[in-house]
């Protein structure tokens, strides 16, 4: 499928009388109430939710500053503690002994931690924190598997005012340097090893690597949470055990009351140039915005069981794991392990034995699982007993209708409604998405903004096109978990989201969408930028490129997507080796060794699914590589386009073929 273009489907599904009754937001009605409280008194709709929603330590008098846009500043003069609004006031309220925490291993041992004991454990890592020489405003890297542990180093930054910049487990030593070098890191948080589907992977050694790769003086500290018992070299005075960190630590500490502006995280994600960008998010809307999202895109309730299926390497296991479910003193799933180990059931079989009331994946994951399904009878969700679900969500990328419908029928039980949630690393939160006990569902169909998030469908200048037409992306005025700024880059930051095409007045989403001619309904058609999604991931097709062409045996290299049944978008590379073109057995071999080379520069999630040699790259005369025609042959298309501009157009024959 072409991400979305074609993938909306006409069947409507509205929400049933029940689902209405019970939701939070309760009917079209009560959404288009709060949709026009907004359009009506924007600052004073934010400000309501956010004395409302958020424990302010100083309440805030300023909601929006505009002064130096796109800098935006959202309740810049309140104080208040991120770690605090996700324990403390829980616990105080008498919600102590209420289970914050359910972690599953990868081996299926379960593990229940209490909102007191994670105030306590957060409590007594966050003096270590301190006591390491680790202040307010210091960066720290956090390279860890998904854990209560992981979850606790998140939230003791919080509470301290550290700033965390998570990076993802599968990510190479390379990428590792890159972004403690980028955001001036003064410690990291990390594992020995990780358990996933059964195996040991590195994590600590990545670390190692990576700082020996130089320039990261620094860096101070290592913190190495014992996962695995597997070796790991410690250095002395630089390394520190997490027992020895929170040894003799008391369970109480005092958060670090910060102003509302102050970073509370950087995620680095993938752009359209080879560098990853470190996004910067505030605390206080960025907090708002996750607990609002919470509370009414999943309609989270006090006894619900909640599942984010998301790694907190992710943005969707910041805002979905380590803050959102915490913030409204939910109770939730943390999962170590993948979807298929030990066998494709996995995720059906802990929504039954944990009883999951809401269940939030991706498209990839449901598409994976379906294709186990159908082959392996054992694994099938009508193998389990999934009736405590009441509502499913899916991120990360377009769901396709036939994936949708299977989700709905043999996950839902045809009862639970979908929220396919449209949002961002950048954004914070959900942008476009169904409410529940709301809107009428059309499967392909993210539907309609957040209420008070201000979307539209613009053409090239920034007009806003009509309904049924395709265009770009934008979001007409800022919102308060919207990005502050890339790390150590503001120009950048001015440039990739806030253009002079538009004034600097939208900010881009970098993703093509269209609007139902009737409904108003939002579908997204996939990036317009060369970044791809692969199973719901980013990745820069510069990034890709780089990697390739700092392998010796490489003298060219052009990234492109193609559709994939299962992960919504593959890699394809074209390559042109310093030396002739190979074939047969060798190509493979080399092939391989390319894909390998990727992994181990950015990480596995990288890795080109096929790779194809030629002796040029189709070219106009001016030099420029015609990426719009390596995009039709690696979907093997006929190439139809004008051809006329094209240097060498025998190229193309030579590039038809996969290796
Ligand atoms: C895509 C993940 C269609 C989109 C939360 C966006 C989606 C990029 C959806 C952001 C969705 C995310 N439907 N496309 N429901 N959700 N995307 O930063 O292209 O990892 O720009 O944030 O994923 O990916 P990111």
């Amino acid at each position: 499928m072409s991400a979305g273009e074609t993938g909306r489907s006409t069947h409507l599904y509205p929400p049933s009388a029940e689902v209405v009754k019970k939701a939070t937001i309760s009917g079209m009605a009560a959404y288009q109430a709060l949709c026009r409280e907004a359009e009506q008194d924007y600052t004073g709709y934010w400000a309501r939710l956010a004395k409302e929603h958020v424990s302010w330590q100083k309440p805030f008098t300023q909601v929006l500053d505009e002064s130096n846009a796109p800098f935006y500043q959202w309740f810049a003069d309140g104080r208040l503690n991120v770690s605090y609004n996700c324990l403390d006031r829980h616990v105080d309220a008498g919600l102590g002994g209420k289970v914050a925490l359910i972690f599953e291993a990868d081996d299926g041992q379960v593990t229940r931690v209490t909102y007191k004991d994670l105030l306590g454990r957060v409590a007594r890592f966050a003096n270590g924190l301190k006591a390491r020489g680790i202040r307010k405003g210091d960066r720290v890297l956090i390279y860890m598997p998904m854990s209560v542990e992981g979850v606790v180093a998140m939230q003791a930054c919080a509470r301290i005012g550290a700033i965390h910049s998570v990076v993802f487990g599968g990510f190479s030593a390379k990428s590792v340097h890159e972004r403690i070098r980028d955001a001036g890191t003064v410690a990291v948080i990390t594992a020995d090893e990780q358990y996933r589907g059964g195996k040991n992977l590195p994590l600590k050694s990545v670390v190692d690597e990576s700082l020996a790769l130089g320039g990261c003086d620094s860096v101070r500290t290592v913190i190495v949470y014992r996962r695995t018992g597997g070796t790991c070299a410690m250095v002395a005075g630089r390394d520190v055990p997490w027992e020895e960190v929170v040894a003799g630590q008391p369970e109480i500490c005092e958060p670090e009351w910060v102003d509302a502006e102050h970073p509370l995280f950087l995620l680095y994600t993938s752009g359209s140039t080879g560098q990853p960008k470190g996004v910067q998010h505030s605390s206080g809307g960025y907090l708002l915005h996750a607990i609002l999202t919470t509370k009414w895109t999943f309609d989270l309730k006090p006894d619900d069981v909640f599942w984010c299926t998301a790694d907190i390497g992710w943005v969707t296991g910041h805002t979905y794991v380590a803050y959102g479910p915490l913030a409204c003193g939910g109770t939730q799933i943390v999962f170590e392990g993948v979807p298929v180990y030990p066998d494709a059931g996995r995720f059906w079989r802990m929504i039954q034995d944990h009883k999951v009331s809401i269940f939030y994946t991706a498209p990839t994951a449901i598409r994976s699982l379906i294709k186990a399904a159908e082959t392996t009878p054992a694994v099938h969700p009508s193998k389990y007993d999934l009736s405590s679900l009441r509502l499913l969500g899916s991120v990360g990328e377009p769901i396709n209708p036939a994936a949708w419908e299977w989700y709905y029928e043999h996950i839902g039980g045809g009862r639970c409604p979908i929220v396919d949630t449209f949002w961002q690393t950048e954004t914070g939160g959900h942008m476009i998405t169904p409410l529940p006990g709301v809107t009428t569902l059309v499967p392909g169909s993210c539907t309609l903004p957040f209420p008070g998030i201000q979307a539209a469908v613009v053409d090239e200048a920034g007009h806003e096109l009509e309904w049924g037409k395709s265009g770009i992306l934008v979001v007409t005025k800022p919102w308060p978990s919207m990005i502050r700024t890339i790390w150590g880059d503001p120009e950048r930051f001015k440039k990739s989201y806030f253009p002079q095409d538009f004034h600097g007045k939208l900010y881009l989403a970098g993703d093509g969408a269209s609007r139902d001619a009737e409904t108003g309904y939002f579908t997204i058609t996939g990036r317009i930028d060369d970044v791809l999604n692969i199973s719901g991931h980013r990745m820069g097709t510069m990034e890709i490129e780089s990697a390739l062409v700092s392998n010796p045996l490489v003298a060219e290299a052009a990234v492109v997507g193609r559709p994939d049944d299962v992960t919504g978008e593959a890699i394809c590379a074209f390559v042109v080796l310093k030396r002739a073109r190979p074939a047969a057995e060798e190509a493979k071999n080399i092939a391989n060794d390319l894909r390998n080379w990727v992994a181990k520069e950015i990480g596995p999630i990288a890795k080109p699914k096929e790779i194809r040699f030629g002796d040029n790259l189709p070219k106009t005369r001016s030099g420029k590589i015609m990426r719009r025609l390596l995009r039709s042959l690696a979907k093997g298309e006929a190439i139809t386009q004008d051809v006329s501009t094209l240097e060498n157009p025998q190229i193309l024959d030579q590039l038809k073929q996969a290796s």
